[in-house]
């Protein structure tokens, strides 16, 4: 029986900590005080044993899931990293950043491959494709763009949002990809024409995130409403609105079996609902400030970053409530970047 708040919370490391700790740093790291700040973005790679992360301290970090070792730190993003992912086969990684460029790395040595110029304003989202050929990118530009992983060449460029495109989504089988912006919608695009094919307007706020559930029949959206949506991707129609959380929802993800979905909130909790009865089964607390990114490996345990500096997993079979936190580490937080994070400069008029 699943209860609130019944969630272990075995493992959970911290920038600066674990990278001080276990990692000796190297003349390429960036400066200390840049440690600890906040996580943005949480990623798994595919074997499901490492974690990737892009944080404010302008680094990409590869961590050791198990252990919160600092395997990798790839720098060279000028400004907060907004995004990463792993490619299928979990030898690259791309990152976009507020400093308008993607970045895509060798995940093994940590170099940068290409470095990705023409979006005009920071770049929020990144998603390598599932045959890895290419990687979206989202910007507060309002566009979308398509980029060759081998070349670096940008490929397309989507336009119709009106407002920043805050996340963006590979369906499974390649074909389409789905963006949500501050204008409150949803679009699904065709990639072979570039075209929109629908649009899924019912949120009421910005659209922070979209991902395809693994099957490709659904969409899911975390909002600024504080509702997380079901939708149906090939009617674009709304099935079911997830409500509980009581601040703005970050970022939702899919288990990768289907049948769980996971979403983060600035309500610094985590709630798992069953998407078929729209029901909460669990509410995750434990992280100290606001919630930006959530993530499921392979095998179904959870991952979270959050601005209080801290990546943490969740098993829930586990019994053990180790934690270990940044924020009562008495660590110094970096001042918020030039953009408010909450990014309610541009006001909507649908
Ligand atoms: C993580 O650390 C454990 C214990 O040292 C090790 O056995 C495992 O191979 C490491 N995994 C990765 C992906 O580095
Ligand atoms: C949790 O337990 C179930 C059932 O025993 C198992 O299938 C699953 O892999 C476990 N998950 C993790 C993350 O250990």
């Amino acid at each position: 029986m699943l209860r609130s708040g019944s969630c272990a919370r075995p493992t959970i490391f911290a920038l600066l900590a674990l990278s001080v700790a276990l990692q000796p740093l190297s003349a390429g790291s960036p400066p200390s005080i840049w440690e600890g700040s906040a996580v943005e973005s949480v990623r798994w790679m595919p074997t499901g044993t490492a974690l990737i992360s892009g944080s404010d301290d302008l680094t990409v970090r590869v961590w050791n899931a198990s252990t919160g070792q600092s395997l990798q730190i790839l720098a060279g993003h000028t400004d907060t990293v907004w995004s990463v992912a792993s490619s299928p086969d979990g030898k690259h990684i791309a990152s976009c950043s507020a400093d308008l460029t993607v970045r895509i790395w060798d995940a093994t040595t940590g170099k940068c491959l290409h470095t990705l110029a023409g979006h005009t304003d920071d770049v929020r989202a990144v998603s390598y494709s599932p045959d890895a050929k290419t990687v979206a990118s989202g910007g507060w530009d309002h566009v979308v763009k398509i980029w060759d992983t081998a070349t670096g060449g940008c490929l397309q460029t989507l336009q119709g949002h009106k407002n920043d495109v805050w996340s963006v989504a590979y369906s499974p089988d390649g074909k389409r990809l789905a963006s949500g912006s501050s204008d409150r919608s949803i679009k699904i695009w065709d990639l072979a024409t570039g075209q929109c094919l629908q649009t899924l307007r019912g949120h009421r706020d910005y659209v922070r995130s979209v991902v395809y559930s693994p099957d490709g029949a659904h969409i899911l959206s975390g909002s600024d409403d504080q509702a997380v949506k079901l939708w149906d991707a090939a009617q674009g129609t709304c099935l079911r609105t997830l409500r509980g959380h009581s601040y703005y929802v970050w970022s939702v993800a899919f288990r990768p079996d289907g049948r769980r979905v996971a979403s983060g909130s600035w309500d610094k909790t985590i709630k798992v609902w069953d998407p078929v009865s729209g029901k909460c089964l669990q509410t995750l607390t434990g992280h100290t400030d606001v919630i930006d990114s959530v993530a499921y490996s392979p095998d179904g345990t959870l991952a979270s970053g959050s601005d209080d500096g801290s990546i943490r997993t969740w098993d829930p079979n586990s019994t053990n409530h180790r934690i270990f936190n940044a924020a009562s580490e008495g660590l110094t937080r970096k001042p918020r970047q030039s953009k408010s994070k909450a990014g309610k400069a541009v006001e909507v008029v649908l």
